[in-house]
C-alpha cells in the first residue's frame, strides 16, 4: 500500500493522514468543487515532457519532436499547455482540430490522425494543419480530387500497417498487428506512393501505430525495420520524417511499478532508427514520437465519494459517484486501477473491496478486489493514472453529467473545464 502513493502525481504527498496534490489538499478540492473531479498536476505533466526531450537529446543527432496524442484528453488548456512545451499536437479529425486552433496552437504544430477520414476532417485538415497522416487509399483520393490543387498542402505522411504485433490487450490497444483496421499494407502503401508521385502530393514521410499501453519497445524494432525498407524504396532526398507513433505504457498499479521507463523506450527507437538507416544508406529522419498516456495519464487524478457499501457473498462493493461515464476503461478492456482514501490513510484496518460506478450497467466498475483502507459511506476516493482516455472517451449515459476538471501549481488552482449542467444535456435537442 505504501507504493500505491507513487502511482499519483509527482507532487502527491501524505500529511497528516491526508492526500496532497502541488500542497492542495485533496479534501477541501472536492469539498469546494464537487465529486466527481479530475485533477491535473502541472508539474507532472512538465516532469514527462521533459523526459521524452532529454531522452531524445542524448540519444538522436538530428531534429526529433514530441508529438502530444490528442485523443487521451484534449482541451483548451491541456492544448495551451503543450504549447508552452513546444509539442506538435495531434488531432484525431476536425472536432479536435477545431479544439487546438481555438487553443491558438499554430498551423505549424497541428498533425491531423484518423482512420477513416472524412472531406470534412479534411478540409480542416488543409486548412489548419502541417501535417496530415494518411491512413489509407480512399482518404488520399479524397485528397487528391478535393483538394490537390490547394496552394497550401499539409505534408503527407503514410500510415503503413506493420502486421507486428505489441504485447497489449489483444483487441482493443493492439493497432499494429495484420488484421487491424488501421494504416496499409505494403502493397497498399505502395500504390499510395505511386498516386503521391503522378499527382504531385507532397509525401513527407512514414508513419506507424502498433499500440497502447506496451512496455516492451522490442516488437517495435520489425516495424521500424519494414518502414526503413519502404523508405529506402520510396528514395527519400532531402529532409524526411518519421513516426513510430506512440503507446508507451505507465503503471496504473503498484504491482506494475517502476512505470516503463521513457528514455529507454526512445533509446530502443532512437538506436534502431540510426543503426537501419546506416545499414540502408538513407539520410537520418526527422524523428517524431507520438505519446499521449504516458504525458498526461500520471498527471491525472479522478476523485469520487463513496454512497453505498454492498456486501455480496465474498464481495464488499463501495459504490460511488462516478465510474463508467467519466472512465469506461474498465467497461472496455477490463483495465486495472488501485485506489487510496484521500484521508484516514493510516486507518488500522485494510479491507479488499470492489468499486463501481452508479450507472445502469454490470460493467460500470472501476476496481476489482483491491486491498484498501476500509472506508464507510460519505469517504472520498482518489484514483491515480486517470489523465489518459478518461474524459476524452466520457458519456452522458444516465444523464451524467461530464465532472469538473482542475489544474493544480503549487498555490494554484484553476478550473479548466466547468462541471456539465443539466441544461448541457438538453442543449442539443430540438424543441
Ligand atoms: C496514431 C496514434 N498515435 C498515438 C497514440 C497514443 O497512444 P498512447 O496514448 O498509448 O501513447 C494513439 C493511441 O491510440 C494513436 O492511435
Amino acid at each position: 500500500m505504501q507504493k500505491r502513493i507513487d502511482l499519483f502525481p509527482i507532487t502527491a504527498r501524505v500529511e497528516k493522514d491526508r492526500l496532497k496534490i502541488a500542497d492542495h489538499d485533496l479534501t477541501t478540492l472536492a469539498e469546494t468543487y464537487g465529486t466527481p473531479l479530475y485533477l491535473y498536476d502541472r508539474a507532472t505533466l512538465d516532469h514527462a515532457v521533459s523526459e521524452y526531450k532529454s531522452a531524445l537529446a542524448s540519444h538522436y543527432p538530428q531534429p526529433a519532436s514530441v508529438t502530444y496524442a490528442g485523443k487521451a484528453f484534449l482541451c483548451l488548456a491541456i492544448a495551451q499547455w503543450t504549447q508552452l512545451q513546444s509539442l506538435t499536437v495531434d488531432c484525431t479529425g476536425e472536432g479536435e482540430i477545431a479544439i487546438a486552433v481555438e487553443a491558438g496552437v499554430p498551423r505549424a504544430n497541428i498533425l491531423v490522425h484518423g482512420v477513416n477520414k472524412s472531406v470534412a476532417d479534411l478540409a480542416a485538415a488543409v486548412r489548419h494543419a502541417n501535417t496530415i497522416v494518411v491512413d489509407n487509399l480512399y482518404e488520399l483520393d479524397r485528397i487528391r480530387s478535393h483538394f490537390s490543387g490547394q496552394a497550401q498542402l499539409p505534408d503527407l505522411w503514410l500510415r503503413l500497417l506493420p502486421g507486428v504485433s505489441v504485447t497489449t490487450h489483444h483487441t482493443h490497444t493492439q493497432t499494429g498487428h495484420h488484421e487491424s483496421k488501421f494504416g496499409m499494407t505494403r502493397e497498399e502503401f505502395m500504390e499510395a506512393v505511386d498516386i503521391c508521385r503522378e499527382y504531385n502530393l507532397p509525401l513527407k514521410g512514414i508513419h506507424f501505430h502498433q499500440g497502447s499501453n506496451f512496455r516492451d519497445p522490442e516488437p517495435l524494432i520489425p516495424a521500424i525495420e519494414m518502414a526503413l525498407d519502404l523508405a529506402q524504396k520510396i528514395g527519400f532526398t532531402g529532409e524526411w520524417h518519421f513516426c513510430p507513433g506512440g503507446g508507451w505504457g505507465v503503471a496504473y498499479h503498484e504491482d506494475e511499478l517502476p512505470s516503463p521507463s521513457i528514455e529507454s523506450y526512445v533509446r530502443g527507437i532512437a538506436e534502431a532508427v540510426i543503426e537501419g538507416c546506416e545499414t540502408r544508406g538513407l539520410i537520418l529522419p526527422h524523428l517524431h514520437l507520438e505519446p499521449g498516456r504516458s504525458l498526461v495519464a500520471r498527471a491525472g487524478v479522478a476523485i469520487y465519494q463513496v454512497g453505498a457499501v454492498k456486501k455480496r457473498g465474498e464481495k464488499t462493493w463501495l459504490l460511488t459517484d462516478g465510474g463508467m461515464a467519466d472512465n469506461p476503461r474498465f467497461a472496455l478492456y477490463g483495465a486495472r486501477y488501485a485506489c487510496l482514501p484521500v484521508s484516514g490513510l493510516g486507518g488500522e484496518r485494510s479491507d479488499y473491496v470492489s468499486i463501481a460506478g452508479p450507472y445502469c450497467e454490470s460493467g460500470d466498475i472501476v476496481i476489482e478486489n483491491l486491498l484498501m483502507p476500509s472506508v464507510e459511506t460519505g469517504a472520498l476516493i482518489a484514483i491515480p493514472v486517470a489523465g489518459a482516455y478518461h474524459l476524452s472517451m466520457s458519456s452522458n449515459y444516465n444523464g451524467a453529467r461530464r465532472p469538473a476538471v482542475l489544474w493544480l501549481e503549487q498555490g494554484r488552482v484553476q478550473v479548466i473545464q466547468r462541471r456539465e449542467t443539466h441544461q448541457d444535456l438538453l442543449d442539443r435537442d430540438m424543441r
